[in-house]
C-alpha cells in the first residue's frame, strides 16, 4: 500500500505508526507533501526513510508517486483546500477533521465532492470506537424506546494544550466548537439516528486563559515560574498534566481576546434533532486529572443508556424492568479504540472490501451543526443548521 501524506505532522505519523501499520504492515509512506521537510523526515518510520519522495505539490505527488491511498493531516485551516483537490482524484482519502473551518469552505467542500468518486474516511475516532457503536447498537434494539434526550460531556483533562500549543492560534482553529466538538456532534448524530437541526449555544471566552501577559512569553523567561500553576515546574509537582515541557504563556494577550476571536474556556449547546429529539452538550477545558469525562446519557421512555470512554464503561438501566446492566470494555486503546477502527475501516476502503463509515458527509455535517453553535454562542440566538444536500439553504 503506497500512502501519499499531505501534511506529516504529529497526528498523521502516529496514526500510520500506530494503527494503520499494524494492521498493514506493508504500508509504506510513498510520497509526502509539507513545506517542513525535515520535521516530516523525522517523524517517519524507518521503513520509510529512503523509498519517500517529497513533492511541491499534492498534483504532482498523485502524477509521479503511483499512489493507492493519500492521508491529508496538516492543520484544520488547510483541510478544505486539499480535499477539495483531492476530490478530483480516485484516490481513497483519510481526512484529519475538522473538514473545514469556516461556512465558505464547507460549502465550497460539499460541492467539491457532489460528482466526486473520491472515497473519503474523516478521522472521528469516537463514532467509530467500540464503546459508541456497541451503544447505538442497544439504542436501535430499541432498549430506551425512542431516544428523546441527550446530556453529553467532555471535561477535557489536557485542554491546556489549546492554549499553550499549536491550537492556541485561533486563526486556524475558530474556536473549540470547530476544533474539539465536530468529534461529538459527529457521534451524538449517530448516536441519536438523526442530523442536529437547531442549536442555541454559549461560551465563556478570557476568564481563564488569555490575559494580559506580553504576547511571546514563554514560561522559562517568565518570573513567575515558581508560583504560577502553569509553569512546568508546578504542573508536574501537582500532577496537574498538560506539556512539563517549556511552553507559551496560557495567559498571554497573543490567545486573543472575545473580541478578536479566542478558543473558548468552555461552551455548551442545546441541540435539537431532525427526529424532535433534544440535547444538551458541554465541553470544558480548564479540568484536570480525575475530572476527566466524555461520553453521553441517552433516554427514552423505557431505559437511560449512558456512557463514558474514560471509564470504559456502558450502563443501561431499564426503566419498566428491575434490571440495570453495566458493561465493561477492554482497556489501552487510543482514542479509545477508535483510531484502530478507523485503521481497519481505512485499509478495508483502499483495498475495496468496505465502504468508509465515516464519509466526507458526516464531516461535513457535523461542521454545519459547529458553525451554527459558534455562530449561537457569538450571537446569542438559536440557529438553524444547514443540512447537507440542501444547497443554499
Ligand atoms: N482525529 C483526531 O482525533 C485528531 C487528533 C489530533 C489531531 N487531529 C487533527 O490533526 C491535524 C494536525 O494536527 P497535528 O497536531 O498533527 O499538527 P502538526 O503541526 O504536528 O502537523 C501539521 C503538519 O502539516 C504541515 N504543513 C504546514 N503547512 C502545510 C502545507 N501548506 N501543506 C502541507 N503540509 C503543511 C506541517 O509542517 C506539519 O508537519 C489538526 O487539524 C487536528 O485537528 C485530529
Amino acid at each position: 500500500m503506497r500512502l501519499g501524506v499531505v501534511g506529516h505532522g504529529n497526528r498523521i505519523s502516529n496514526m500510520i505508526r500506530h494503527a494503520i501499520r499494524p494492521v498493514w504492515p506493508e504500508a509504506r509512506v510513498a510520497g509526502i507533501v509539507d513545506p517542513d521537510e525535515e520535521g516530516a523526515r523525522s517523524r517517519l518510520d524507518e521503513c520509510d526513510r529512503d523509498a519517500v519522495v517529497f513533492y511541491p505539490t499534492l498534483e504532482e505527488m498523485v502524477k509521479k508517486a503511483n499512489l493507492d491511498a493519500l492521508l491529508i493531516g496538516t492543520r484544520c485551516n488547510l483541510h478544505t483546500p486539499y480535499a477539495i483537490e483531492a476530490a478530483k482524484y480516485d484516490l481513497p482519502l483519510f481526512l484529519e477533521k475538522p473538514v473545514a473551518t469556516s461556512m465558505d469552505q464547507a460549502v465550497a467542500l460539499e460541492k467539491a465532492f457532489e460528482n466526486a468518486r473520491c472515497e473519503v474516511v474523516v478521522s472521528f475516532p469516537l463514532r467509530v470506537s467500540p464503546l459508541c457503536e456497541l451503544a447505538r447498537r442497544h439504542i436501535e434494539a430499541g432498549v430506551v424506546g425512542d431516544p428523546e434526550h441527550v446530556l453529553a460531556v467532555n471535561y477535557v483533562p489536557y485542554g491546556t494544550a489549546y492554549f499553550d500549543g499549536h491550537y492556541r492560534d485561533f486563526s486556524v482553529t475558530q474556536g473549540l466548537f470547530i476544533q474539539k466538538a465536530t468529534h461529538d456532534f459527529d457521534y451524538l448524530m449517530f448516536l441519536m439516528g438523526a442530523n442536529i437541526v437547531r442549536v442555541a449555544a454559549m461560551a465563556s471566552w478570557g476568564r481563564i486563559f488569555g490575559g494580559k501577559k506580553p504576547a511571546g512569553l514563554w514560561c522559562s523567561k517568565c518570573d513567575e515560574w515558581d508560583t504560577c500553576l502553569e509553569s512546568p515546574k508546578n504542573r508536574k509537582h501537582n500532577m496537574a498534566g498538560g506539556t512539563y515541557e517549556d511552553h507559551p504563556c496560557v495567559f498571554g494577550e497573543d490567545i486573543g481576546t472575545p473580541e478578536t476571536g479566542m478558543n473558548e474556556d468552555s461552551s455548551s449547546a442545546l441541540v435539537e434533532f431532525a427526529s424532535g429529539a433534544k440535547g444538551v452538550y458541554t465541553q470544558v477545558f480548564y479540568s484536570r486529572r480525575d475530572a476527566a469525562t466524555r461520553g453521553a446519557t441517552v433516554s427514552g421512555y423505557h431505559g437511560t443508556l449512558s456512557f463514558d470512554w474514560y471509564t470504559n464503561e456502558l450502563k443501561l438501566v431499564r426503566h419498566h424492568l428491575p434490571f440495570t446492566d453495566t458493561t465493561r470494555g477492554a482497556g489501552g486503546m487510543a482514542h479509545f479504540g477508535g483510531d484502530e477502527e478507523l485503521a481497519h475501516m481505512f485499509v478495508d476502503v483502499v483495498r475495496g472490501k468496505a465502504k468508509s463509515r465515516t464519509p466526507i458527509w458526516v464531516g461535513i455535517q457535523s461542521i454545519y451543526a459547529c458553525l451554527a453553535a459558534k455562530e449561537s454562542a457569538e450571537k446569542g440566538e438559536y440557529v438553524v443548521v444547514r443540512q447537507v444536500g440542501s444547497a443554499g439553504a
